[in-house]
């Protein structure tokens, strides 16, 4: 047995705003050849599969958003409420209560519902752009596409897709340390005006239920015992803030693989029955949570390592996507075991939106492989910061119009 402490490991910093884009791919690569372990200022980061969805699972273990809300001083306000209230700091029987009254509503059948919806949603956005042979995608398609769908399966308007795409970027930063540090009173913003504009919609919905998720929410609230107002209100929260994005950056960065690899593209218009197996591709290649996070509530004994409680441990799922699935280039057509995506968690928090998620990117690969033939890049993309979702803030792309 040996403590965490006394091993002579790697160090890496998952705060280093600098790494991204092929640097952060090199450096990754470079520390998982090395070891499954490394050392970052405030803990510890699993390189390898086995060992992320260890602490993914263990029940030692929490997430630690509340920690991290401590340590950028965020101890009261609607920040911290809301904090506190998210279904990932919520543990036990009242997270499993809470996962059972929305996994019904995102199983693979329940998001197939949603498919005509999302190519409605996705071909009007095309048409708009189509003929010019040129746009910045991230502006046009990928950001309303997920907060239109998202708003649509909620039973939001449309209308209000893109206010929502807004606070969702806002919100999200609450999983990322540096923005937590220097944007704090623009996400409170953020977190006060949707819980406003959500009350509004709940109230709404009571007087007149639709085939949606949140009347369905409601309906459960109205039981009694099952769901708290509050925890109505946060639901919705999640569910809305969790699906915009995430979904968006994922799309983005498929894009812009596609685009880097024009035979790939090509490949899926010719064949659109890939699109499935693109989207577990770009899900495995270029994640956008390569990170999350547990801390410890309980000493942890792990491959002989002594891992004291209180003790935060990050996992990789970019790296873990590598471990064990063949080779790391990007190829819609390799042949991978199933199962081993690291890309929406594990264990108890396992993404309740992965089937829906799965079905946007789907649909919308599908009809761009054929509506964009001959996809490039028309300028240098701008990426985002690897920390909380990778997004891509801009993607010039240009196809044979
Ligand atoms: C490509 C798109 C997406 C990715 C990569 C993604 C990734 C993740 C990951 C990694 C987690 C677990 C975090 C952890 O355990 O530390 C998670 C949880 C969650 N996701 Fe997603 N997500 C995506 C789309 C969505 C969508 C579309 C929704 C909403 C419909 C959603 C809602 C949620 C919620 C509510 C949780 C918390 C679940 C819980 O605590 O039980 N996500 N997601």
């Amino acid at each position: 047995m040996t403590a965490a402490a006394a091993l002579n490991l790697p160090e890496f910093d998952p705060a280093d705003v600098t790494l991204n884009g092929v640097a952060f791919h090199e450096t990754m690569r470079d520390l998982a050849a090395q070891s499954w372990l490394a050392r970052i200022p405030l803990g510890y980061l699993t390189l390898d599969r086995e060992a992320g969805e260890f602490f993914l699972r263990t029940r030692k273990a929490t997430f630690p958003g509340q920690l991290i809300a401590e340590l950028n001083g965020i101890d009261g306000g609607p920040l911290r409420e809301e904090i506190d209230r998210n279904i990932l700091h919520i543990d036990g029987a009242d997270h499993q209560r809470l996962r059972n009254l929305l996994n019904p509503a995102f199983t693979p059948r329940a998001a197939d519902r949603w498919r005509p919806a999302m190519r409605d949603i996705l071909t009007s956005l095309v048409d708009k752009v189509r003929e010019s042979g040129s746009t910045e995608f991230v502006e046009t398609i990928a950001k309303p596409y997920p907060a239109m769908t998202i708003a649509t399966v909620m039973g939001a308007p449309p209308a209000d897709a893109m206010r929502l795409h807004e606070w969702s970027a806002w919100i999200q930063r609450q999983f990322d340390g540096p923005s937590l540090a220097t944007q704090r009173d623009r996400i409170e913003q953020a977190v006060v005006e949707f819980y406003r504009w959500c009350d509004d919609l709940l109230a709404q919905r009571r007087t007149d239920p639709g085939d949606d998720l949140i009347s369905t929410l409601i309906a459960v609230e109205a039981e009694g015992d099952r769901l708290s107002d509050v925890e109505l209100v946060n639901l919705v929260l999640d569910v809305l803030i969790g699906g915009v994005d995430t979904t968006q950056s994922q799309l983005a960065h498929a894009m812009r693989l596609f685009a880097e690899h024009p035979d790939q593209w090509t490949l899926l218009g010719k064949d659109p029955e890939l699109a499935a197996r693109a989207v577990d591709e770009v899900l495995r290649h270029e994640p956008v949570t390569p990170f999350t996070a547990r801390i410890l509530v309980d000493d942890v004994t792990y491959r002989d390592v002594v891992f004291p409680a209180g003790t935060l441990v990050m996992v990789c799922s970019f790296t873990g996507n590598r471990d064990g699935t063949g080779p790391a280039e990007f190829d819609i057509t390799a042949d991978r075991p199933p199962g081993r995506l690291m890309t929406f968690g594990a264990g108890i928090h396992f993404c309740v939106g992965a089937n829906l998620a799965r079905a946007e990117l789907e649909e919308a690969l599908r009809i761009l492989a054929i509506a964009l033939p001959g996809v490039r890049l028309a300028g240098e993309p701008v990426l985002g910061t690897v920390q909380g979702i990778y997004g891509i803030e801009r993607l010039p792309l240009a196809w044979d119009a």
